[in-house]
Parts: structure tokens; sequence; C-alpha cells
């Protein structure tokens, strides 16, 4: 057992290992600015209504954006959009980031992935601030899917894909 000093960097390490399907949030500011990040802290919430939610920190320009505007859209990406997870992180500014992938523009005028495995576009239903970030709870009222079914994996620092295994019987 990790010391309670020792405690934020073990937490660290765990869920470093634990895989998460990458996915690019996107919002519009004042002026129809455009805005998108690279989030793994999105989960599944409710069926009924169709729900989700994503944790984002609280030092982001994103953070911003969801907090004073009514709609984001949560973008999932396939194993061969590593790049688009790259440029959407940080690697280039964010009034270039649109730049890299295909990217749409709804009637809401949220910017979305014309590829990758879908798009959800959330009405932001609640917020709940949670030590560095926010929980942001999104109902979903549209869905593009798209052709891929691969998705983008996050692990130890490292891109990969998902491969299916043979079950072994209890
Ligand atoms: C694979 C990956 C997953 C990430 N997941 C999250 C996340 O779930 N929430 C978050 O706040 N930042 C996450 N980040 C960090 C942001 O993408 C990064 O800090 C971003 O450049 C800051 O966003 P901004 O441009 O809105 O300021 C992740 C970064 C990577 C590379």
């Amino acid at each position: 057992m990790p010391s309670p000093d020792g405690l934020p960097d073990a937490f660290r390490t765990v869920m470093r290992h634990v895989a998460a399907t990458v996915t690019v949030i996107t919002a519009t500011g004042d002026g129809g600015r455009q805005h998108g990040m690279t989030a793994t802290a999105v989960s599944s919430l409710s069926m009924d209504p169709p729900a989700l939610l994503v944790c984002v920190n609280q030092r982001t320009l994103l953070h911003d954006l969801l907090l004073r505007g009514t709609r984001f859209c949560v973008n999932v990406l396939a194993h061969d959009q590593s790049h688009v997870s790259a440029a959407f992180s940080g690697a280039v500014a964010p009034e270039d980031r649109f730049a890299v992938g295909d990217w749409g523009t709804d009637e809401h005028g949220l910017r979305f992935l014309a590829d990758g495995i879908a798009s959800l576009v959330c009405r932001n239903t609640a917020t709940i601030p949670y030590g560095s970030h926010t929980i942001f709870v999104g109902e979903v009222t549209g869905i593009r899917r798209h052709d891929a079914v691969r998705p983008l994996l996050y692990q130890n620092t490292r891109y990969c894909r998902c491969e299916p295994i043979e079950a072994v019987p209890a």
C-alpha cells in the first residue's frame, strides 16, 4: 500500500493502465468560436434517457465553453485516427485543430467528425464540479454512426487498437 503522500502517484499509475476509448469533444463559444479537445474520461450514464458523462479539467479551454454552452458533441475515434487525437490534445494550436480530420458542421453549428465510429450530439443537462475536474452530463439528442467499428484506445501513454480474443471457459 502506498503512503498517503504516494497515493496520487499510485493512482495516476493505475489509471494509466486502464485502457480507454479516445474521443474528441467539440463545443461552440461566443461568435461561433469552435473548439475541440481529446478526452477519454467519457462514460455511458443512462439508457432512459440516453445520456453520457464527460470529465473535463477546469484549466482547459473546453471547460469554459461547456460551462457557457448548451450543447456539445462527443466524437468517438477509430483506430486509424491517432493523428486527430494528437492534434486535439495539444500538438496543434486550438485555432488550427479542425484542419486535422474530416470535420462537418451540424444545424446547431457544432463540429462533428464525418468518419470514425460515431458522433453523439448532447444537450448539457447537469454540471458537477469535483476536484480538478467538472463532470458534464449530456443527454444524447442525435447520433451519426459511421462505418468504422474498431475504436482507438489509449493505454499506458500509447495508442492501441483492440483485438478480439477467445473467451476462456470458466
Ligand atoms: C488520450 C488523451 C486523453 C485525454 N483525456 C482527457 C479527459 O478525459 N479530460 C480532460 O480534461 N483532458 C484530457 N486530456 C488532456 C487534453 O486533451 C489536453 O490537456 C488538451 O490539450 C487541453 O485542452 P484545451 O485545448 O481545451 O485547453 C487527454 C489527453 C490525451 C492525449
